[in-house]
């Protein structure tokens, strides 16, 4: 099954029935699982797996697990951030209201675990549903760290890390380990592609960090300046932080913390300070080094390596991507 994997899955997802009544519970999952998105992560599960087998079609309904999972985090996290806008749309919340994505979000995540013990082999369903539950409370962890953060003063690079592989990267990381061990892949290997996908994942985190800096709200689909408004301690202001002269300090110190009267001034502001410092092209670096860090994991792995392409092609792909 060589297919147009994208394609495959789109048309798997459309058909996944969620229930119906009342609908105002259904309505709002339908909503979000139609507004698109890369479908990244049940993606990661194909080629993961790919690198193993050729039957791929066992994987398609496990993967997709991995996307309703994705998408009960953004409708909470969308929620706890305040978010307006989600893939170019009215966030759930907003559409409806916190309520309604506090409960549609959480049948998803229930729906997510009825994809997995209905369709992972039973040889493997228990192992899956450990790192599944591991995976899960992981990205919640993730979450209340960088919501404790934004409070917080003296929040350290190490600490936005962890932070960011547990909110982002282990999600990337199982996507990838699911396919591998779901195609009857090594032990070995399997750990190797979890790490290479951990790796990516803080590489995609970044670059979600930067794009809501720099990004073109068109492209991105979420409202650019978000981070900034609300204090999140990102790899960037983190940075900024420890780099700034005493003028810059003040500035920021301005901002930052601050009760805000003017938002889009704030962002302009914080925007300003970042370009003087040069902080893009210094988080960029970084996306580079956990990219590298990644092919290392990619290169350990024991299939040919015309058979790992996709995969290096796709996480080249998100180094670069705008959206
Ligand atoms: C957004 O994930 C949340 C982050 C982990 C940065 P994606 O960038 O994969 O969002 P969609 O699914 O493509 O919309
Ligand atoms: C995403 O963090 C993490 C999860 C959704 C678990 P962000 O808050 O940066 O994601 P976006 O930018 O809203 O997509
Ligand atoms: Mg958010
Ligand atoms: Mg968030
Ligand atoms: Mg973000």
């Amino acid at each position: 099954m060589q297919t147009d994997l994208p394609n495959l899955l789109t048309t798997a997802l459309a058909q996944l029935d969620y229930g119906q009544q009342p609908a105002t519970l259904y309505d709002p999952i339908r909503y979000i699982m139609s507004l698109g998105g890369k479908r990244l992560r049940p993606l990661l599960t194909l080629l993961g797996g790919q690198l193993f087998t050729d039957d791929l079609g066992p994987l398609v309904k496990p993967a997709l697990a991995t996307e309703v999972f994705h998408n009960f985090t953004l409708v909470h996290d969308d929620l706890m951030d305040q978010a307006p806008l989600r893939r170019g749309q009215p966030t759930v919340h907003e559409r409806w209201n916190p309520s309604t994505a506090i409960l549609s979000g959480d049948v998803m995540l229930v729906r997510a675990y009825e994809l997995l013990f209905e369709n992972v082999p039973v040889a493997v369903l228990p192992q899956v549903l450990r790192r599944f539950s591991q995976t899960a409370a992981e990205v919640c962890e993730g979450q209340q760290w960088d919501m404790n953060f934004e409070t917080e003063t003296a929040v350290t690079i190490p600490q936005y890390l962890d932070m960011i592989r547990l909110k982002t990267a282990v999600l990337l990381g199982f996507a990838l380990e699911l396919g591998a061990v779901l195609a009857g892949a090594s032990a070995d290997d399997a750990e190797h592609l979890r790490q290479f996908g951990t790796d990516i994942g803080l590489a995609f985190q970044l670059r979600d960090d930067l794009l809501d800096v720099y990004g073109d709200a068109a492209t991105f689909g979420k409202r650019v300046g978000g981070d900034i408004i609300s204090d999140k301690k990102t790899y960037l202001l983190l940075t900024a932080q420890a780099q700034a002269n005493a003028a810059q300090q003040v500035a920021l110190g301005q901002h930052i913390g601050q009760p805000v009267a003017d938002a889009e001034a704030k962002v302009q502001a914080v925007r300003t300070i970042y370009d003087e410092l040069q902080i893009r092209p210094q988080t960029e670096a970084l996306i580079n080094q956990y990219f590298e860090d990644a092919l290392h994991h990619l290169g350990r792995i024991s299939v040919l390596a015309a058979r790992k392409e996709p995969l290096r092609h796709l996480a080249l792909q998100l180094l670069e991507r705008e959206s």
